[in-house]
């Protein structure tokens, strides 16, 4: 254990093609398909071969273990109170999947949720070595949770769906990222377009707005249509791809998950410092008007 720690120390500091890449996935306003999100590339990316741990940053009603359909009796605050390490803490899923539960315990009672987060980003950091990638499952808007995992993370995904309180929600979290750090890794995801015109229409939009307000509009790494074989999926708590093997969503999954190799992204040299950095960068309240 202490051997395989070190060894990821030493990776990920560079630009080791082998390093974990933490990925964060997150959105201003909440049912836009996160957890389905996450679930779903972590499936298809299991499939590929890729080791992959989900982590269920939605502390208070987290529910991963429901769409992966497993108990997760262990889970975040069990690692983050140092009662577990990573490997006890997380419940296997199936081969080459593990997931970190929210488990319903909240933070430790003695921790901010700041601290707890700074706890998770450091306890994961030093602990994935046996992964390829780690999903971090956020929840909804601008918690300093949700900041302090997002400034540790390598990528974050940013979803939003055809509506216009979702891409406002949207541009207020970019804002307070970038606000953490200029220099992070953001990225849009479209999710829920009824056509590709729809979703080009809001990727223009958000870029323009983006643009315009902060100079900076995030990546963009594709869009999701609406697909009633989704909830067909969520209701029989099954991954897509087996619920509906004809979807073409399969597809577009596997293209943003094809996106999430290694090459892709930089693992983030100056992360070691950015958990700390964005507790003392406490979330003031930001959104396009201001
Ligand atoms: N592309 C999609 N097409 C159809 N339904 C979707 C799609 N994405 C998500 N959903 C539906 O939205 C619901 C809420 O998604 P969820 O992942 O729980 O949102 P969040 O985690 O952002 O709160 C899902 O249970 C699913 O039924
Ligand atoms: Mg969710």
């Amino acid at each position: 254990m202490t051997k395989r720690r070190l060894q990821f120390t030493r990776t990920a500091l560079g630009q080791d093609r082998t390093a974990p890449r933490l990925v964060s996935i997150l959105s201003g306003k909440g049912g836009v398909g996160k957890s389905v999100l996450t679930y779903n590339l972590a499936d298809r990316l299991a499939s590929a071969g890729k080791r992959v741990l989900m982590v269920d940053l939605d502390i208070g009603c987290g529910n991963l273990h429901i769409l992966a359909n497993t108990a997760g009796q262990f889970g975040v605050t069990h690692l983050v109170a140092g009662e577990l390490s990573l490997a006890e803490a997380v419940t296997p899923v199936r081969e080459h999947l593990d997931l970190l539960a929210a488990n319903g315990r909240g933070w430790p009672a003695e921790m901010s949720a700041s601290t707890g987060a700074a706890k998770l980003a450091h306890c994961l950091r030093s602990q994935v070595g046996v992964y390829d990638l780690v999903l971090v499952d956020h929840p909804s808007g601008k918690s300093e949770a949700s900041i302090v995992l997002a400034a540790a993370s390598d990528v974050n995904l940013l979803l939003v769906v055809p509506e216009l309180t979702s891409i406002a929600d949207a541009c207020g979290l970019y804002k307070q990222l970038l606000r953490t750090d200029r220099s992070l890794d953001c990225r849009l995801l479209i999710n829920r377009a009824e056509t590709d015109g729809e979703a080009e229409y809001i990727h223009q939009k958000f870029g323009a707005l983006t643009e315009r307000f902060y100079g900076r509009p995030p990546g963009y790494l594709g869009r999701l249509l609406e697909d009633g074989a989704l909830r067909q999926a969520v209701a029989t708590q099954a991954p897509l791809a087996a619920a509906d093997k004809e979807t073409p969503t399969i597809a577009d999954i596997d293209a943003i998950a094809a996106q999430l190799a290694p090459g892709n992204i930089r693992v983030r040299t100056s992360r070691l410092n950015h958990d700390e950095k964005a507790i003392n960068n406490v979330p003031a309240e930001a959104d396009i008007r201001e």
